[in-house]
């Protein structure tokens, strides 16, 4: 395994690369990641096929390591995540989903939101945050004078998690659900760089960075590989909650007012009606 990484960074700098050494690092991680990724699946639809064992070429194992002189842009190397997301059948979700749902937006953005998973409307869709809660959640971007086009959104999880995987009613995610999940938000987020990650409720903040607590956490930096992350509510609990102009979206705008900031943003003016 560290052969590859090491192969990968020789010959950036080989190539005079003049990226500092952790972007180095975070490309050769990458395209190591997006490697295992591609060999994992393919093993797995073998296996799924009766193939208990393969012999493998070395030579031709190290083909799969692209060196980062080669890298595709940021657009071409998420539609290749997201189709082997399409493809994914890590976890039982695969059974219950109409269709993936890997996430939209900028492929260059400053910022990225990170929700839970996809409810009806974006398993219909495809797309992330496009049901009532991802309306609020628009709404809320654009009081922040941006775009969601601006914006990348996407979920710890890419397919609808269901009570008892019958397709009716949304429930969070399940621990093996996120785990088999997480590595393709990583390898978005490596792709994305992103300066600040907002994320929009418990399971994202559980997922992405292993914290508990959003009521406590919410409108604190955290960090996540480098990158200043926001906790915040989700939009489909503000609803719950009565949805704009209550205590909870108040707060939840305070904390996006803090991302502005940390983005050198204007923030701009809102008030409170008492
Ligand atoms: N829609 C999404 O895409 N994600 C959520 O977390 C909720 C609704």
């Amino acid at each position: 395994m560290v052969e590859p990484t090491t192969m990968a960074l020789s010959h950036s700098q080989a190539m005079g690369n003049s990226a500092p050494g952790h972007t180095a690092v975070a490309q050769a991680r990458t395209h190591l990641r997006e490697a295992l990724e591609s060999l994992i699946q393919w093993a797995e639809d073998l296996q799924e096929c009766g193939v208990g064992h393969v012999e493998c070429d070395p030579a031709a194992l190290s083909q799969l390591v692209v060196p980062p002189t080669a890298q595709k842009r940021p657009e071409e190397r998420l539609a290749e995540i997201a189709r082997r997301i399409a493809q994914c059948r890590r976890c039982p979700l695969h059974r219950t989903r109409t269709r993936t749902v890997p996430g939209q937006g900028n492929p260059s953005p400053e910022l990225v939101f990170v929700g839970e998973g996809p409810g009806t409307e974006e398993d219909r869709q495809g797309l992330a945050f496009v049901g009532p809660a991802g309306q609020l959640l628009t709404r809320l971007i654009r009081a922040l004078g941006m775009t969601r086009e601006e914006v990348f959104i996407a979920n710890i999880v890419k397919c609808r998690p269901t009570e008892r995987n019958e397709g009716v009613r949304d429930r969070p995610p399940t621990d093996e659900e996120m785990s088999a999940c997480l590595p393709y938000l990583h390898e978005q987020l490596d792709v994305l760089r992103p300066k600040v990650i907002v994320c929009l409720g418990a399971t994202a903040l559980r997922g992405l960075l292993g914290l508990q607590g959003i009521s406590r956490l919410r409108g604190k930096w955290q960090n996540y590989r480098g990158i200043p992350v926001m906790p915040t509510y989700h939009p489909s609990y503000l609803l719950r909650a009565g949805g704009e102009g209550k205590e909870l979206y108040w707060q939840v705008w305070e904390d996006m007012c803090e991302v502005l900031r940390q983005l050198g943003r204007p923030v701009p003016e809102r008030r409170r009606r008492s």
